[in-house]
């Protein structure tokens, strides 16, 4: 199924698309030259994209006293990076609940999961490598988009890894490892490049599963955010988060991270509730 599967892809003919929005914003980002005013301009042409970037700028996430109710000043706070990854993810979760055939994937959970990796990654990057702080939440939310495709195109497929996973108790990942199949990480980012979208992002997503051992370190931040989404018991009977087994392997810039667990752990619950009503909500 391996070598042609990528063929197979290329001929969904209603495989997800992303709006031109998408495809401005991120030519416009690569001109060093570009201005507020010019990003504002482009964002304001589709006025779902301007209402949710408003309202995530007056969300909770940021907490400004004042109202903000103009996009330049938005594109002025907010930064073009985070303007960008905001347009990137809000336009992928719309492209995508328009999937009609998900069986046995429940894409509420799906973006549940997919939104606490995200935030999670978010805070391990602006405490280890703020540069990489918007590429995190985005890559983060979109780590596992290959498992839409599968679910979605390739039920028979998909069905097939989630017995799998399931009968040997063991994860996705390492079930399509024992089928010898297609990694969901390697067919999230062969959608995300033909989306066109920044490298770094396409990257982080292929490296999810194998991030530990290259040296990608978005890469790293996602897949430990990953494992502790899944894995991590938050509050314990005492209020605490405990570090789940299994993340001795992680880099070791993550590691202090990792030490201090309990103390920022839980307080990331209330941020990733408000992230899954903003970005969930229609
Ligand atoms: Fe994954
Ligand atoms: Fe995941």
């Amino acid at each position: 199924m391996k070598p042609d599967f990528f063929q197979q892809i290329d001929r969904i003919r209603e495989l997800p698309t992303l709006p031109v929005i998408v495809l401005k914003v991120n030519q416009m980002l690569q001109d060093v030259e570009i201005t507020a005013d010019q990003l504002s301009r482009v964002i304001e042409t589709d006025q779902m994209m301007t209402a949710k970037i408003l309202k995530l700028v007056n969300s909770s996430f940021y907490g400004f006293k004042s109202t903000i109710s103009s996009i330049s000043t938005a594109v002025i706070i907010l930064g073009f990076n985070t303007v960008q990854h905001a347009v990137v993810s809000l336009s992928v979760m719309k492209s995508f609940a328009l999937l009609k055939n998900l069986k046995r994937l429940n894409i509420r959970d799906f973006w549940n999961h997919s939104l606490a990796v995200a935030v999670i990654s978010k805070y391990l990057a602006d405490h280890s490598d703020k540069t990489l702080s918007s590429d995190c939440f985005t890559a983060g939310l979109l780590h596992d988009i290959g498992k839409l495709i599968l679910a979605e195109y390739f039920t028979e497929y998909f069905e097939k890894i989630w017995l799998t996973a399931v009968e040997n108790a063991i994860s996705f990942v390492d079930a399509e490892k024992m089928e010898n199949a297609v990694n969901h990480a390697e067919i999230g980012a062969y959608l995300a490049e033909k989306w066109l979208l920044p490298q770094p992002l396409v990257d982080a997503i292929r490296h999810h599963h194998s991030a530990f051992s290259s040296n990608h370190r978005a890469a790293a931040i996602i897949s430990v955010a990953d494992f502790l989404a899944i894995n991590t018991r938050c509050p314990d009977s005492e209020g605490r988060a405990v570090l789940p087994e299994g993340l001795s392997d992680a880099p070791a810039f993550l590691q202090p991270h990792l030490q201090t667990l309990s103390e920022w752990y839980p307080r990331l619950q209330g941020e990733i509730t408000s992230a899954c009503q903003f970005f969930t909500e229609p």
